[in-house]
């Protein structure tokens, strides 16, 4: 199949990017590297042994989206480009509505126009309500939602434009896929998670302490209700995330007509503490901690009940937290600067 990967050059969009290409299909890439190396297409072909072909444009122009999809006629579409920093979102909201929201509506009109029917697009834990009583939990795709940043909000607004969408037109087919944690790196060590800055997240943040970068990771509160006082979340090996999008795309092209929600995690949690000792034992480094306060509107517990993916995508997470540090430290460890300076 052709598929035109969407933020394909991004952390998600260049893993599953190999997984297309190692399974046969064309990958053209979409991307205006906002957020992104232009060295990752080259990770890529290494890693895969096949380019994929790019179309560098920008999601909020529709010409180019349009322009895109005119040019390569993909049968299907992945759709990773977006913004995503909670904390960003709080302080540029439009930023956000206008690429997450209007963007995607480029890309369907795009897609409308040239008869392209398959869509698989990153959705998120975040729109859920968060979770306050262990009866919400795990999160099932029947949770309430409700998500507390224009970030969350944004992806929350794109569910409900494919699901208007998908029941417009027949022939729309859509995976809404709502990631839990994603985390790790592909196992050769060539692609793996390169932010911009000083990581918003546990696992770069840990991983940037363990490789001398950042002096110490600051534990954003300690006073949860959970066993150890730190928050859990539900971590997911990136490899095994993206091989959902792979389940997921079988499942569209095999016939599927509609829109569906589906949360990918491992359906278990791992407090902080937990994620820095396994980070220590992969890496046998020591990571410093520094007590802080928590984020507003951070969480003590999420995780996914991920049993609708096992039973409809037969998709299971397989990977465990161990690997899923092995595998972040053999990335940060071989490329202390990520994919060097971006270009
Ligand atoms: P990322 O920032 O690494 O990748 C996004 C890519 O989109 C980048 O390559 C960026 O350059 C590109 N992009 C951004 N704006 C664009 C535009 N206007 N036009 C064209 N390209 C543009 O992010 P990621 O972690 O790979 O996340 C991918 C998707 O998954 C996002 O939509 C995000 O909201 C969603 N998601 C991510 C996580 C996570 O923890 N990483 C969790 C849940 C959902
Ligand atoms: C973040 C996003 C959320 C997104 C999710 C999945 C924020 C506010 N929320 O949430 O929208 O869906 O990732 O990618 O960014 N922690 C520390 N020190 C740090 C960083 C994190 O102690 O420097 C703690 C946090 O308090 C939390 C845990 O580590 O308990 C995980 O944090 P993080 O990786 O940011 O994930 P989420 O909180 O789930």
């Amino acid at each position: 199949m052709n598929v035109l990967v969407t933020g394909g050059a991004g952390y998600i969009g260049s893993h599953v990017c190999v997984e297309l290409l190692e399974q046969g299909h064309n990958v053209t890439v979409f991307d205006n590297f906002s957020n992104s190396s232009r060295n990752v297409l080259e990770r890529i072909s290494q890693v895969a042994g096949k380019r994929p072909s790019l179309y560098e444009g920008d999601l909020r122009k529709a010409q180019n989206i349009g322009c895109a999809i005119l040019t390569h006629k993909p049968d299907a579409v992945m759709h990773f480009a977006g913004l995503k920093a909670v904390g960003e979102s709080v302080i540029k909201p439009l930023d956000y509505y206008e690429t997450n929201v209007s963007g995607t509506v480029n890309m369907l009109k795009a897609m409308q126009a040239f008869n392209v029917n398959h869509l698989v697009f990153s959705s998120s834990a975040t729109v859920y309500a968060p979770p306050t009583t262990p009866d919400d939990l795990p999160l099932t795709e029947s949770s309430a939602l409700g998500p507390v940043s224009p970030y969350g909000r944004s992806k929350l607004a794109v569910e409900h434009v494919l699901a208007d969408y998908a029941a417009a037109n027949p022939y729309a087919s859509i995976a809404m896929l709502r990631y839990f944690n994603p985390i790790g790196a592909h196992p050769s060590g060539l692609i793996g998670e390169d932010p911009k800055g000083i990581p918003n997240n546990l696992l770069p943040y840990i991983a940037q302490v363990a490789v001398g970068k950042l002096p110490h990771l600051t534990l954003l509160g300690h006073g949860f209700d959970t066993p150890d006082g730190t928050g859990i979340r539900d971590y997911v090996h990136i490899m095994d995330l993206a091989e959902g999008h792979l389940a997921a795309l079988d499942y569209l092209t095999a016939g599927f007509e509609g829109c569906f929600a589906m949360n990918l995690g491992t359906g278990q949690g791992h407090s902080v503490l937990e994620v820095i000792a396994a980070f220590e034992r992969a890496s046998g480094k020591t990571i410093p901690i520094v007590e802080g306060t928590p984020r507003p509107g951070d969480i003590a517990v999420c995780y996914a009940d991920a049993s609708k993916a096992q039973e409809l995508l037969g998709w299971k997470a397989t990977c465990t937290l161990a690997d899923m540090c092995a595998d972040a430290w053999r990335w940060q460890s071989r490329n202390p600067e990520g994919y060097g300076r971006r270009q």
